[in-house]
């Protein structure tokens, strides 16, 4: 059998990490401004992340949720303290798709409505709900076709507005900062306004936090620079730094009703140990206050780039569109500079890096990048 290889791949066999560096099969040392599409927080093979998830496994790697584990209730209780949500509880998944798809379900539960409001350029993942409420047509087959998606444009309040006031909409998902959109970052008024309007009508407000959470924008969650709270936040990838692990923060006024969501694997014990090890790695490496001093540092500097059409982005999420495509300028950098990035489209590149990027490591980043230019 082979794989079923459905991936446009970077033509290096990455082997081995440590911390904002991977190293290929000869050796070959890259820095890591990708963070495997933002999923290293706290660095590669992190010595106390090891550490924690080697135990772990070594202990119990799994058991089912038919029974108590209480690292589920400290991981609750230390995300709670680290992003500010004491009040909220936290439910645990697999991936950022299905974290997606559970706050629609359970929001759909909540109102009794059907209809989903979503923002062009949006991406929430591949799986049913989560396919359609992103905005590309591709992701979804015609067996997604039933479930019902409006797409506004981002930072229209007047269209957000006008869809919610028929009272027919479950819920409105948007993204802290559209990443695959290319690194949208809404209006911090628009999102006050958002916040209004979805609770003059009832309708439940989600913040798919999976790319732009858990630090990587200089605040725990993007949405906190607007200073509003929604009603669920999703959260993936740097969550585990690299188990595939997720959940969504959910507030009081939402019942749990044993059999509405449900899982095999999530919130398994490996999991929290992977999730509980990140949290005290980024409190006790102020990781947030370094992904804001570092991102803000990097941004500067990439505004002075004549060469790059504009600079957009928050912390260590940051987006460098050109206005030509930027094909060429990635694989310089890759193949002669060594650097790894992310992309968005064909003419914006992706900096995702983990979050204990050095001020040293982004300077070493930019006096490569301007040899490619
Ligand atoms: C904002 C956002 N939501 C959801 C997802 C989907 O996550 P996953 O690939 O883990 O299902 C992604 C993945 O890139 C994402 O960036």
């Amino acid at each position: 059998m082979k794989f079923f290889d459905v991936y446009p791949r970077f033509n290096v066999n990455v082997v081995r990490g440590k911390g904002c560096h991977v190293y290929d099969d000869k050796g070959q040392e890259y820095l890591d401004l990708y963070g495997g599409h933002a999923v290293i927080s706290v660095g590669h093979a992190h010595p106390d992340y090891v550490k924690a998830i080697s135990n772990q496994v070594a202990t119990l790697g799994f058991y089912s949720n038919s029974v108590i584990n209480t690292m589920q209730d400290e991981l609750s209780e230390k995300l709670g303290q680290a992003c500010g949500y004491e009040d909220y509880r936290f439910f645990m998944i697999n991936s950022g798709a299905e974290a997606n798809e559970n706050a629609i379900k359970l929001a759909s539960f909540y109102n009794n409505r059907k209809k989903m409001l979503a923002f062009h350029s949006s991406f929430h993942g591949r799986t049913t709900a989560a396919a359609r409420v992103t905005d590309n047509a591709k992701y979804s087959p015609a067996a997604y076709m039933g479930f019902e998606v409006t797409f506004v444009d981002l930072n229209d309040i007047e269209a957000v507005s006008k869809e919610l006031e028929t009272k027919e909409y479950a819920a409105v998902i948007i993204e802290g900062i559209q990443g695959v959109g290319g690194i949208q970052v809404p209006k911090d008024n628009f999102m006050v306004q958002l916040r209004e309007v979805t609770e003059k009508t009832n309708t439940v407000l989600i913040l798919d936090e999976i790319q732009s959470g858990y630090g990587r924008s200089g605040k725990f969650f993007a949405h906190q620079y607007a200073g509003i709270k929604p009603d669920m936040i999703t959260v993936a990838k740097g969550i585990a730094n690299g188990l595939p692990v997720s959940g969504v923060l959910i507030a009081p006024k939402f019942d749990a009703v044993p059999g509405q969501l449900g899982t095999t694997y999530g919130g398994n014990h490996l999991a929290c140990a992977a999730a509980i090890s990140v949290l005290d790695i980024m409190k006790r490496e102020n990781l947030v206050a370094n992904a804001s001093r570092v991102g803000e540092h990097l941004i500067e500097e990439l505004k002075k780039i004549k060469e790059i059409k504009e600079v957009r982005g928050r912390g260590l999420m940051i987006g460098m569109e050109f206005e030509q495509p930027i094909k060429q300028i990635r694989e310089k950098l890759l193949y002669e500079q060594k650097v790894f990035t992310g992309v968005a489209g064909q003419y914006t590149i992706r900096l995702l890096p983990p979050l204990c990027l050095t001020m040293e490591q982004a300077d070493e980043f930019l006096t490569r990048f301007k040899k490619c230019l």
